[in-house]
């Protein structure tokens, strides 16, 4: 059965495709669009479907509209409330059902051939929780911002389906409030909020008892956000303004709510389950503090979290649960790759200069071990915001001023942390509680004292890292690179962050490569079997 998913109504654009219960696709809209996020989530913007996403789903499967069974499209409308019953003052919410009422027949003007008769709505936290679950039997917590009338849902998969134990209504939103903080501290709402995560590490939650009032836990399984009056804690912050306490004690205050929060929902669910795993979906699966205090605190033993975890996994998690076939493989390198002669092509072009060194991650490491930055482009890109790997910046984490280089680069907030990859092997003796391996930047871990110096550039202020252990069964490539780097330094950790510029999408094709090294400090470009050099 050939199952397409889609995701469009708010944001993250994204398609997905399962064919016999294998995920062969998966991608988001502002890959191919390059515009961050696809579209701002806006009722406006509900029409715009992942045209570009969808059809290069079908077209890396061999397939045509025609040749699709399904279409789950991560909304119903059929669920939507008015919304002055929802209590969220939205006059033109409206125009999401019209518009999602609308998209069978607008993805048929986008896919010429398909039936719009296959497409069939998925409730957008069941889109998430299949995005969690990917058919494996266990409890499941979904919390965003909103779908088409909830903020959360709690449940249980298992061979029989997913049975649904809590949801919250709106306009109670642990998303939302979180996204209001964002706005208020001056970054983009549903867009920045790791950001003020990590500025979160800088403060004191000295709001935490009047949070403690507004924002609790319900014996339902649910909970309440009262409305919280921002400025009464700290003043709005401009856009690029100078952050001051304030404002990082009312990021931690948040913070810790919402981690107390999650630990109270997780609790409420395990005593219903019995469960031994928790898989997690949902836009505050990204705060990976909060994941990691559920899994130090938390009932649960094993927690995992879908790395597409906002809206662009309901893609994915739309055609999974149509497609019901049981447990799924999944790796989020699920986007697209272009083959050695294509790349060369793209090159040439160019009319860069480039060469085909005997090993790429020998030449990638001696460039790092000499403080220079790398642009890697490996493989299949990522479904999911995390660079995991296949288009990654790099760099030497060993002086704290490649921090402050790579963030030029990217033209970013210098409080902002970068991360480190480490080989899985060795993760145990730099990195402690959190859980590894951790594939996929979703936990936070304390940096071991002894390694904090031969580190600094990837140790946050709070003496934390997020790190990504690298397997070498999973990723060759990359654990070479990370071996022959540590023969060249003594070091088996490697800055990583995302290959893209602020404000723009993470690099995906060859083209978007040359253009980002071509405007950035970048030393080299690692291309497949490829390296373009920086000219001294
Ligand atoms: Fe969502």
């Amino acid at each position: 059965m050939r199952v397409l998913g889609i995701n469009a109504v708010f944001h993250d654009p994204a398609a997905a495709l399962v064919v016999d219960g294998r995920i062969v696709a998966a991608a988001e809209e502002e890959r191919f669009s390059r515009r961050k996020h696809g579209k701002r989530p806006v009722p406006f913007s509900a029409w715009e479907q992942p045209v570009l996403s969808a059809r290069w789903c079908l077209a890396h499967a061999g397939l045509r509209a025609e040749d699709i069974d399904l279409v789950g499209f991560s909304y119903d409308p059929s669920l939507v409330r008015p919304a002055g019953e929802t209590g969220l003052e939205d006059p033109w919410d409206h125009l999401r059902t019209m518009y999602a009422e609308q998209a069978p027949s607008l993805l048929a003007d986008a896919l010429p051939g398909l039936d719009p008769g296959k497409v069939r709505f998925v409730p957008h936290h069941v889109a998430h929780a299949a995005s969690a679950t990917l058919g494996r039997t266990g409890s499941v917590l979904v919390c965003d911002g909103r779908g088409e009338r909830a903020s959360h849902l709690s449940g249980r998969n298992s061979a029989d389906g997913l049975e649904v134990l809590a949801s919250q209504d709106l306009p109670h939103s642990l998303g939302l409030m979180y996204e209001d903080l964002t706005e208020h501290l001056g970054f983009l709402r549903s867009s920045d909020e790791y950001k003020v995560m990590a500025l979160a590490s800088y403060g004191k939650p000295r709001h935490l008892e009047l949070l403690r009032a507004a924002v609790r836990t319900t014996e339902d399984g649910g909970f309440v956000t009262d409305g919280i009056d921002w400025p009464r804690l700290a003043p709005a912050r401009a856009p690029g303004e100078q952050w001051t306490n304030e404002h990082a004690d009312l990021a931690a205050s948040v913070q810790r709510r919402l981690e107390e929060v999650l630990l109270d929902l997780a609790r409420w669910l395990h005593e219903r389950t019995g469960d031994r795993t928790l898989m997690i979906a949902g836009g505050t699966g990204f705060n990976c503090v909060a994941n990691t205090v559920l899994v130090r605190q938390g009932p649960f033993e094993n927690v995992w979290v879908q790395p597409a975890a906002g809206d662009a996994g309901t893609a994915l998690g739309a055609a999974v649960h149509l497609a019901n076939t049981g447990p799924v493989e999944f790796a989020p390198d699920l986007g697209r790759d272009w083959t050695d002669a294509e790349i060369e092509q793209v090159l040439r072009t160019a009319r860069v200069p480039y060469e085909r060194p005997p090993d790429v991650a020998e030449t990638v490491a001696e460039t790092l071990a000499e403080d220079g930055i790398v642009a890697w482009f490996q493989g299949r890109s990522e479904y999911g915001p995390r660079a995991l790997g296949h288009r990654s910046l790099l760099a030497h984490p060993g002086r704290r001023a490649t921090l402050e280089r790579l963030n030029d680069v990217k033209g970013r907030e210098q409080f902002r942390p970068v991360a480190p990859m480490v080989a899985a092997g060795r993760a145990g003796e730099i990195f402690a509680r959190g859980p590894l391996p951790s594939p996929y930047m979703l936990f936070v871990h304390d940096v071991a004292p002894a390694w904090q110096d031969r580190i600094p550039a990837v140790v946050h202020v709070d003496g934390t890292a997020r790190v990504q252990t690298v397997d070498a069964s999973a990723e060759p490539l990359v654990a070479r690179m990370l071996a022959a780097f540590e023969r060249r330094t003594g070091l088996p950790v490697v800055v990583n962050t995302s290959l893209n510029t602020a404000g723009r999408p993470m690099v995906d094709s060859p083209r978007d490569a040359l253009e980002c090294f071509g405007a950035t400090p970048i030393d080299l470009l690692a291309i497949g079997p490829f390296v373009v050099r920086r000219p001294a």
